[in-house]
């Protein structure tokens, strides 16, 4: 770290990144994404829930495929793919994509809680074999958290799925490896924090950065709409404690979720913010806003692989304390992606990898 006279960083030279949650899409929409990813990240952690979503060892390798000729040439990234759970999933089929080094994890929507996880689990005791074979293989689990009964309110769904849902798997399951993914509340923090190690947490750059008021200032925000949705000041302020801690259970993981603009701003929106475009950037702010930017590395490139069992990154990039301006808009075949912080300028600016590594 770089600092000046007065003590402020100036730069920072940190083990490359890794993003353990992200939505590539696919598609046209997948070669404009990917490389905004690629760029920052040595690898990610890819989101199956795709039409049709990826649950084959075959739709998995194809998938990953379709990904690697999507990067700009030269680009180094690694893509570590996910299976859909499904009630009917078979556990050999998750076996044999855990064994060929196809799945790295396996990614569990409640039924209908999200975009595209109308094929989901609609009761957690139907993919118990699924576990079964996971908690033995040793094979993550990453869970969106939260229940989809209507009668629970929006905002309470990822507290009440901890007590219902998390809370009996993790009792089931002890030693199966579980990651509760872009959680939102105190409580998850709290929740995660009090478990035993095989519990770990991604955190995003939205939630750390926006309270359930942005969505409605001055007027109804669509493209700060996503799910879990974001809750009160309180949350926020917990998810940045947890994020800047230095406590390896959480760790980075973006949940960038890009939708076409027309997609976002409709009568009925989809959830998901697309932030990519400026995720280290964020997070080096939010680190730096609560005088922790020494411990932005250990989140972002650390706690990550070592939660998954896999190396440290050996390259590094840099970020310098420059003004950006974020981009205001970016064009996908016909249409268009607003990405998160449009036109806000930004305090830190990504820089690219290091020529001189780490
Ligand atoms: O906001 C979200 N968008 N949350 C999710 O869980 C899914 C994602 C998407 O795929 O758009
Ligand atoms: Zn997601």
């Amino acid at each position: 770290m770089i600092k000046t006279a007065t003590g402020a960083a100036t730069r920072l030279v940190i083990r490359q990144p890794d993003d353990w949650h992200v939505h590539l899409r696919d598609g046209a929409m997948l070669s404009t994404v990917v490389n905004e990813t690629a760029r920052q990240f040595a690898r990610a952690i890819v989101m199956p829930n795709l039409i049709p979503p990826v649950t084959t060892v075959a739709a998995a390798e194809a998938y990953r495929s379709r990904i690697q000729a999507a990067l700009a040439p030269g680009l180094a990234f690694t893509p570590l793919m996910t299976a859909y759970l499904t009630d009917t999933i078979e556990p050999g089929e998750i076996e044999r994509g855990f064994g060929s080094g196809v799945f790295t994890a396996a990614k569990l929507y409640p039924a209908h809680a999200t975009t595209n996880a109308a094929q989901g689990v609609t009761d957690i005791e139907r993919i118990y074999p699924v576990l079964e074979v996971m908690q033995r293989l040793g094979m993550p689990l990453l869970v969106h958290g939260e229940v989809v009964d209507h009668h629970v309110d929006v905002f309470d769904r990822e507290a009440v799925f901890i007590e219902r849902v998390l809370t009996k798997l993790l009792a089931a399951f002890p030693a199966l490896r579980v990651v509760l993914e872009h959680i939102t509340t105190e409580e998850a923090v709290a929740f995660v924090e009090a478990a035993g190690p095989n519990l770990g947490a991604t955190i995003t750059p939205h939630h750390l950065v926006i309270n359930r008021n942005a969505m409605f200032e001055g007027g109804i925000r669509p493209h700060l709409y996503c799910l879990p949705v974001a809750k009160r000041e309180r949350h926020r302020l917990a998810l940045r404690r947890a994020a800047t801690s230095g406590n390896p259970k959480f760790f980075l993981g973006t949940d960038s979720a890009p939708h076409a603009v027309g997609e976002k701003e409709s009568d009925c929106g989809c959830a998901g913010i697309f932030n990519a475009p400026v995720a280290l950037e964020t997070y080096a702010a939010v680190f730096e806003e609560e005088g922790a930017l020494e411990r932005l590395e250990a989140f972002a490139a650390e706690h990550g692989p070592r939660f998954y069992g896999l190396p440290l990154n050996t390259g590094a990039i840099v970020l310098e304390r420059t003004p950006r301006r974020a981009p205001s808009t970016m064009v996908v075949a016909n249409t268009r992606i607003i990405p998160f912080q449009a036109n806000a300028t930004l305090a830190w600016t990504f820089r690219g990898r290091s020529i001189g590594g780490y």
